[in-house]
């Protein structure tokens, strides 16, 4: 049966979230696609996976035999993350901008569930080609040629983790000048921002159904 493993990070709840609104529209799509289908869901922000800690990450170059109980439990954790990564047909994420980079608990998921020489690592990926899609959101616009070109540190840092470190198949929605309409000082762009949130709400409903389309029901 398919399987999508949803992440949301944004620190706002449901339509006061550009993020979840967009994830939400792709999910709706690919359930279309797939009504007997799996969605596990996982909030970051209500319900935070634990930081990467020196037990955890140790344990992971060490013999299973020789763990700790500290470390044993720890590993645990981390191997019921990557499993839930590795189990999944596609990935969507949500993936707000937060001072430039993505939320801190986001951070935190992907500090467990990258893992060399089981899903990162030039000798074995477990999730090598899997689809994952990241909706992006940001107050402001870091397209290039904008004033702020360069300083967006959310695409680029998953570009190196999720497609050259893990091997996903990457694909960005990028719903931006969100903040227009609450900043006065964004007035004129208001406009941009809504032609913005159209295409990523259509771009959502396509990509969902597109990837959907790439499982077997
Ligand atoms: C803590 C925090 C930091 C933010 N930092 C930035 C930033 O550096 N650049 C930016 O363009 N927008 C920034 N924003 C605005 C968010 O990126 C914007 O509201 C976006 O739509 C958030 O998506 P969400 O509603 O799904 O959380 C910030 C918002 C918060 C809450």
């Amino acid at each position: 049966m398919a399987t999508l493993l949803h992440l949301d990070s944004s620190v706002f709840a449901g339509p006061a979230s550009s993020s979840r609104t967009v994830t939400d529209a792709f999910r709706t799509a690919w359930l279309e696609q797939h009504p007997e289908g799996t969605v596990v869901y996982r909030d970051l922000a209500a319900d935070p996976v634990p930081h990467i800690t020196a037990e955890a990450h140790l344990a992971g170059f060490t013999d299973p035999v020789t763990h700790t109980p500290e470390q044993a439990a720890a590993f645990a954790a981390r191997i019921a993350l990557i499993e839930e990564l590795e189990q999944a047909d596609a990935i969507l994420i949500g993936a707000p901008m937060y001072n430039f980079a993505i939320p801190s608990t986001l951070k935190a998921w992907l500090d467990n569930v990258i893992l060399m020489g089981r899903t990162a690592g030039p000798e074995s990926r477990s999730a090598e080609g899997t689809p994952v899609t990241v909706v992006a959101s940001r107050g402001g616009s870091y397209a290039p040629g904008t004033p702020r070109a360069g300083m967006d540190h959310v695409q680029n840092f998953l570009e190196a983790t999720l497609r050259d470190g893990l091997g996903l198949d990457l694909d960005f929605i990028v719903p931006e000048l969100t903040m227009a309409p609450q900043n006065p000082a964004m007035a004129e762009l208001v406009p941009l921002y809504e032609a913005s949130r159209t295409k990523a709400l259509e771009d959502a409903h396509r990509k969902g159904k597109e990837t959907a389309a790439r499982i077997a029901a």
